[in-house]
């Protein structure tokens, strides 16, 4: 029997539209790792959903004037669509303002509450006596200690990226109000991370397989001192703590957060009809992949299995395969500043595979890479419509035209062919064992260079000329060609599931790619084929231009 994998995706809030680097960091390479898994017939559960609690949202909807629950709705469905239409397949994408999701988070809450690995303490709390309230960290503005920067957030500077407690702020202030909030005592309960300490270092050192990224954040977190963290916030959107005394209080947002990835897998069993299901993940044998973005590894290694290995009977995460960041120009990223291509825009715009090939061969996943709309036309033109869309069209229509529609028979193999069709086992074969172990990059890359050589095998066959003086020869190299091509529409799925949805019709299977599993064939003789539509369509070099003016960039083009 197959493996049993579990896939959680990190939840966006849903206080904005996602951008590239979201796609690029957690969303794309988790949904190509699904497909692969899928396509070799394994179990694969993937969940993930809109983080609708915390001060990312509240403060969105006071900028708007509009309720925290107006905010959620607005980009949660924006979110479906957009996975819909980028082809981000998730077996569930909820929320965290669901019943469910309330239950489970206040059942753990209070399950590590009565072992006693959540205790109170009081904080001094920065508190603004105009608006007579305790302030958020990101409700508090002031210069940074550190580079001096004028709107630091009191949770962290945007400028140099440090993270922050209000109190460190140089002359903090209300960002509603603008008057200098006052320090007061308030109580909390917090996650004692430090009763964790031990297990967590030794859990983590047994996982020489990290990247070593996140393996080397994750033990220099730890050797750092872990420190008890605040589990409980002075905000009235969230969940209700279940704990007397704390009734105008809420969760914090990142303890619910993390939860949802539990809460959801019971969602979908339920929605399945298969209540219980959701056990085969997370404590059976089964292996739990968390595709996050860098900033949130610490979350992810240290947060989350802290709070598992206290419940004791869930699984604790297998793999964090954290990307690094996308840049965009060679400027990294800013909500804030208005620097990102919107996913919502981009599919306005443009087909979603070109957009997930040039994510895939550009994936951050060993360091920092950057999106720029020449590349994007570039990889593209060159790569998807010149090289690999070519192959696949040249083949299917001289086959369609020349052979009434139908596969021809490839005889014995010359040497030429035998040689291009082991090239192409032996790469599917690398290419199973990179997108096992998460090297997207390197998988898309390799499927494009067995492309490349598919072509210069076609080049050298030349089986449009030899169809006039060597019928069987011709239909042999298309054969083999088909071959190639069946296998690339294997190997390319997981990166553009649309493109090899559309090239399976045309090669004359029924159904869906992933049902046919990953296979490799010579199509059989006498096959019927569909009749061929180009994959990609090539792109004017005026979008480089048109989009640097989007920008807001002068000449970049
Ligand atoms: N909402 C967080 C962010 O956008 C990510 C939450 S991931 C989860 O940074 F693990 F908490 F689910
Ligand atoms: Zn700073």
């Amino acid at each position: 029997m197959g493996e049993r994998i579990f896939i959680g995706v990190a939840w966006p809030y849903a206080n904005g539209p996602l951008h590239l680097g979201h796609i690029a960091g957690a969303y794309l390479p988790a949904d190509i790792f699904a497909r692969y898994h899928r396509l070799k017939g394994n179990e694969v559960l993937m969940v993930s959903g809109s983080d609708t609690h915390g001060t990312p949202i509240t403060l969105r909807a006071e900028q708007e004037g509009i309720t925290p629950l107006e905010v959620v709705e607005r980009y949660h469905a924006q979110f479906l669509e957009s996975w819909e239409k980028l082809g981000i397949g998730f077996d569930l994408f909820t929320h965290t303002n669901t019943s469910n999701h309330t239950r489970v988070t206040q059942d753990i809450f209070l399950t590590l509450y009565n072992k006693g690995y959540i205790s109170e303490d009081v904080m001094l709390l920065p508190y603004c006596s105009t608006c007579l309230r305790f302030l958020p960290d990101r409700y508090v503005e002031g210069t940074c200690p550190f580079c001096g920067f004028a709107s630091a957030r009191g949770d962290q500077c945007d400028n140099c990226g440090k993270p922050l407690n209000p109190a460190d702020l140089i002359v903090p202030r209300c960002r509603i109000s603008g008057d200098t909030p006052e320090f007061r005592e308030s109580k909390h309960l917090f996650l004692r991370l430090t009763a964790f300490a031990d297990r967590l270092t030794e859990w983590v050192r047994e996982h020489t397989y990290w990247k070593p990224n996140v393996l080397n954040f994750t033990l220099r977190f730890i050797a750092d001192g872990l420190k008890d963290r605040a589990i409980t916030r002075d905000i009235d959107w969230g969940i209700p703590v279940p704990v007397p005394g704390y009734e105008t209080k809420r969760i914090y947002v990142w303890f619910d957060a993390v939860i949802g990835y539990l809460s959801a897998s019971r969602e979908w069993a339920k929605a399945k009809g298969e209540p219980e299901k959701w056990r085969d993940f997370w404590q059976g044998d089964c292996k739990s992949y968390y595709f996050i973005g860098k900033d949130n590894i610490p979350f992810h290694t240290i947060v989350w299995p802290a709070m598992l290995m206290g419940l004791g009977d869930l699984n604790l995460p297998y793999d964090v395969p954290a990307n690094e960041f996308l840049n965009l120009e060679g400027r990294q990223l800013s909500t804030s500043r208005n620097w990102a291509v919107w996913v919502p825009d981009y599919l306005e715009r443009y087909d979603p595979d070109p957009l997930r090939y040039l994510l895939s061969a550009n994936m951050p996943d060993t360091g920092d890479t950057d999106f720029s709309w020449r590349e994007f036309l570039r990889r593209n033109n060159d790569e998807l419509v010149a090289t690999y869309g070519n192959l696949v069209h040249r083949v299917l229509t001289f086959t369609y035209r020349s052979f009434g529609g139908a596969v021809p028979p490839h005889g014995e193999l010359d040497v030429a062919s035998g040689e291009l069709l082991d090239r192409a086992r032996l790469t599917l074969e690398s290419i199973d064992g990179l997108l096992y172990q998460c090297h997207f990059r390197e998988a898309v890359r390799a499927a494009m260079g067995l492309a490349q050589e598919a072509n210069r095998y076609l080049d050298d066959k030349a089986p449009w000329k030899t169809i006039k003086t060597d019928e069987a020869a011709s239909g042999a190299a298309l054969a083999v060609a088909l071959g190639v091509i069946c296998g690339l529409k294997t190997a390319l799925y997981p990166f553009l599931p649309f493109s090899s949805q559309k090239l399976h019709r045309a090669l004359g299977f029924e159904g869906d790619v992933e049902a046919a599993g990953w296979c490799f064939d010579i199509p059989p003789a006498g096959r019927k084929l569909m009749p061929p539509e180009p994959l990609f369509t090539k792109l004017d070099d005026s979008i480089v231009e048109e989009e640097a003016a989007r920008l807001g960039l002068v000449n970049a083009g």
